[in-house]
């Protein structure tokens, strides 16, 4: 074995870590932990140094590092001792090459890596290559220690005694405990034989005290939505996601909509503690299901965070939401809500606490508080566009300097509601369709399957999974291609003329109707599916107007659409269909479930729910009601893609169709031509 490396500071090693580039000078003999605690180097810890727990592991670089002046040799560190190999023998987690930084000693200078799931704070990288990676900052961090037994000349307590255990080992002071703690401290202490797992929360309030050593616990992240609740399970160690899982809210039985719930509760006094209790249940259910899919026990859910839609905040609160049914639509409360699960009737750790995000405006509520927090659009200079398509589109613009939010009444239309063959998205449903723009042929796609229409194999695929219906995603793009094909005007109406060309064409009494598909369940795009379609996104587009011209803009530099809808919705049909503003098309994208994303960073950065509170705060609401310039807007944009936008951007990669000379068209031609002439 080579001897170590010795610096000229004779009992001196210079230690670097990376990626952080922390360096300093330590005696010999000096645990690479203590080392890296000092020097404030981010490595975790929960056994507190005692080679359990396997959080603090780092890998020594071996080689020369002119940069910092170093020979770091792999005899510069001790010898892989007992304490790792034991940790080796128990865990699968230890990979080659990797040392347990509060067992390995300096022997000499060595450069240290810190592994990113060594650090405390590491960044969790999304998929979404436009949104932000998560930093990790826990709201419950666990403690190890080892508690001295009471003895007949130590006539203390054994909440004392752990007290100073815990400022021994871990300099942790005034921290919390209460009656539920104390409780059942003294069968913990015995259980863990004088050793127990201390949880602490970013308040300082001992959260749960677990004998023996506990290597993890976890946090609910839940989107509780007026159709469904999602959930999904996060270590609040590592923050991976362990479980996803989602339940219909069982709210529909009072009401499909918001409105009917809160007209539920008008019409039926105590009806709103029905809904809370059909809520709740609801979100047992799922807390067990993702725990048992996770194989965790419910106890380890020390914490859940939740956003929703202002009348589901107040409901899951157990506020009656009456006053979000009228003008002026006053919130009980606009602050972030911190409390505990049993207040709530949820079943987890006896003393786990909950956290439900800050809602905007009586329209606008935590979930997108919530998107602006996964999107964050307050970190950027671009002008972000965020939609989140629902019954209700909540709308947020702007940019590090100034941001509005409003919301705007779609309709269920999007949601399949409303239109002819409408339905959900689900196995069966149609959701991409092409209309060749000569025949007026159509090929399409369900969900289910990868094959189009047109495929030979496309039938038999289908065969089990039928085609049943068409789902948001779908209508919006077959209103968009009769658009592009010359079946519909600008205004929407059904060109009749086309009967003459295509058997797809047919009399529906005074209007006219597309067939998309005959079969067992025959598809028909009827004059009135493409009224609903042009109602909802009119709503829209206008919301979205009203914030443009509050901002003093007419263009975006960016959009993100959020919500189950949003990430289905292909961006180019969209725009074509005028859903949204001209933007260039590579800057529009799907931001996926923003608001589940979005409860997910405050479960695992306590420090996000301070910043989603600050940001809220400074947040202009717009109430699209009142806003006289709404049905202005409203008329304008319920032509295709817009009756005077003039859509530049878009144009450069969608064709459109030429205005047609027949009377049906006419008047579309002529909006078609207004448009372009108000561009120049
Ligand atoms: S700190 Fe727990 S194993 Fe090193």
């Amino acid at each position: 074995m080579q001897s170590p490396d010795l610096t000229p500071q004779a009992e001196l090693a210079r230690i670097v870590f990376l990626p952080s580039g922390k360096r300093g000078l330590f005696p010999l003999g000096t645990p690479v932990l203590q080392a890296a605690r000092s020097l404030g180097v981010d490595i975790d810890s929960v056994c507190g140094g005692r080679g359990i727990c396997g959080r603090c592991q780092i890998v020594q670089a071996e080689g020369s590092f002119a940069k910092h002046g170093i020979e770091s040799r792999a005899a510069n560190l001790s010898e892989f001792d007992e304490v790792e190999q034991h940790y080796a023998g128990r865990r699968k987690n230890f990979k080659p090459g990797r040392r347990l930084s509060c067992a390995a000693k300096l022997l000499g200078d060595c450069v240290i890596d810190v592994p990113a799931d060594s650090q405390m704070h590491r960044q969790i990288v999304r998929k979404d290559a436009d949104a932000f990676d998560i930093q990790l900052m826990p709201p419950v961090h666990l403690h190890y220690v080892e508690v001295w037994e009471p003895n007949m000349h130590d006539p203390s307590g054994d909440l004392q005694r752990l007290r100073g255990a815990l400022e021994r080992e871990w300099q942790l002071t005034d921290l919390h405990f209460e009656l539920g703690i104390l409780q059942t401290l003294q069968q913990k202490l015995r259980a863990g034989e004088w050793s127990v797992t201390v949880a602490v929360d970013y308040l300082g309030q001992v959260v749960g005290v677990f004998p023996g050593f506990k290597e993890s616990l976890c946090g609910l992240a839940i989107d509780v939505g007026s159709t469904t609740i999602a959930a999904h399970l996060c270590n609040l160690t590592s923050g991976q996601v362990l479980a996803s899982a989602g339940i219909m809210n069982p709210q529909i039985r009072f009401g499909e909509d918001l409105m009917s719930r809160v007209s539920y509760v008008m019409m039926h006094p105590g009806g709103e503690v029905e809904m809370t209790r059909a809520v709740r249940n609801a979100i047992n259910e799922l807390a067990e299901e993702v725990t048992t899919q996770a194989s965790r026990d419910l106890e380890d859910v020390i914490e859940a965070v939740f956003v929703g839609n202002p009348i589901m905040h107040h409901l899951l609160l157990g506020i009656n939401p009456i006053e979000l049914g009228g003008a002026p639509f006053a919130l009980a409360t606009d602050l972030g809500v911190r409390t505990r699960a049993k207040d709530l009737d949820l079943v987890m750790h006896p003393n786990a606490r909950c956290y439900v995000l800050p809602c905007i405006a009586g329209h606008v509520g935590a979930d997108t508080a919530a998107m602006i927090l996964a999107e964050a659009p307050h970190q950027r200079e671009a002008m972000s566009l965020l939609v989140d398509v629902g019954t209700n589109a909540e709308i947020v613009l702007g940019n590090c300097d100034r941001l509005l939010a409003a919301s705007s009444p779609t309709g269920p239309a999007f949601e399949g509601a409303q239109i002819s063959c409408g339905q959900r998205a689900a196995p069966g449903a149609i959701e991409r369709v092409r209309i060749h723009p000569e025949t007026l042929e159509p090929r399409f796609k369900v969900i289910g399957s990868d094959l189009w229409s047109d495929d030979p194999e496309f039938a038999k695929e289908t065969r089990r999974l039928g085609v049943t219906g068409i789902c948001g995603s779908g209508i919006i793009e077959v209103v968009a291609e009769l658009y592009l094909a010359g079946v519909i005007s600008p205004d929407g109406v059904v060109d009749g003329s086309l009967r003459e060309k295509s058997s797809r064409m047919i009399e529906d009494g005074r209007t006219f109707t597309y067939v998309l598909h005959e079969g067992a369940q025959s598809i028909h795009i009827t004059q009135n599916d493409i009224r609903a379609i042009q109602l909802a996104k009119a709503a829209l587009y206008a919301g979205i107007q009203l914030l443009m011209d509050r901002m003093g803009i007419e263009q975006v530099d960016r959009i993100r659409l959020a919500g189950a809808f949003g990430s289905r919705i292909d961006v180019k049909y969209a725009m074509v269909l005028g859903l949204i503003p001209d933007c260039d098309l590579a800057e529009v994208s799907s931001a996926g479930n923003a608001a589940g994303t979005g409860a997910r960073i405050a479960l695992l950065n306590h420090e996000a729910r301070k910043e989603i509170e600050d940001v809220v705060r400074w947040v202009e609401k717009v109430e699209t009601a009142v806003e006289p310039r709404f049905q202005e807007h409203f008329v304008e944009a319920m032509a295709i893609p817009h009756k005077t936008a003039p859509f530049p951007e878009l144009s450069k990669v969608v064709k459109f169709p030429a205005p047609q000379s027949s009377q049906t068209n006419s008047l579309a031609g002529r909006g078609r031509r207004r448009s372009r002439k108000r561009a120049a």
